[in-house]
């Protein structure tokens, strides 16, 4: 009865550390992900708050289509957007920001600790006009 407990225990310190692995490797490979971003210029501290706030339903491997189909970080890369979609949906960051659409009111209610601050909120708004008006050379 002893030898099952532990050899149970040995098991699910294995399966436990498998999952850890699994969890580390992948929150790796957003990071990586998000560096990866060529075609325009994301700081440091913007690229916290999209990836702490926007990132998980903007991104390649979102389960909403939706979101991702209407915005996807990932592809902010050089494969990805072309110039003048890149500076579309710059735009409409900027606009949907400016008008507190995102993250959606639906979502917050659920999660409020992803509501944007106004100091976030700026930051992004400046971000993406600035982007824009450089890549659109105005
Ligand atoms: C919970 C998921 C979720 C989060 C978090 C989220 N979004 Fe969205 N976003 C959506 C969905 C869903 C849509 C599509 C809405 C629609 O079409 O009605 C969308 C649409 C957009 C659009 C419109 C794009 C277009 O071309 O019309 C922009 C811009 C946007 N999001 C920016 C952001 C930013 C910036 C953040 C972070 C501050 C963010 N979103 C966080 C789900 C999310």
């Amino acid at each position: 009865m002893k030898k099952k407990t532990s050899q149970l225990s040995a098991v699910v310190l294995i399966i436990f550390t498998f999952v850890m692995f699994a969890f580390t490797t992948e929150s790796v490979k957003e990071n990586e992900k998000i560096t990866e971003l060529e075609s325009i210029v994301i700081p440091d501290d913007v690229m916290a708050v999209i990836d702490n706030k926007c990132y998980g339903c903007h991104n390649n491997e979102s389960k909403s289509t939706k979101s991702k189909g209407k915005l996807n970080f990932d592809k902010f890369k050089d494969d990805g957007y072309s110039k003048s979609k890149t500076i579309s949906k710059l735009g409409k960051i900027a606009k949907d920001l400016h008008k507190n659409e995102m993250p959606p009111e639906k979502f917050l209610a659920k999660y409020p600790d992803k509501t944007l601050t106004a100091d976030e909120s700026k930051l992004l708004i400046d971000w993406a006009e600035g982007e824009r008006k450089t890549l659109s050379g105005e």
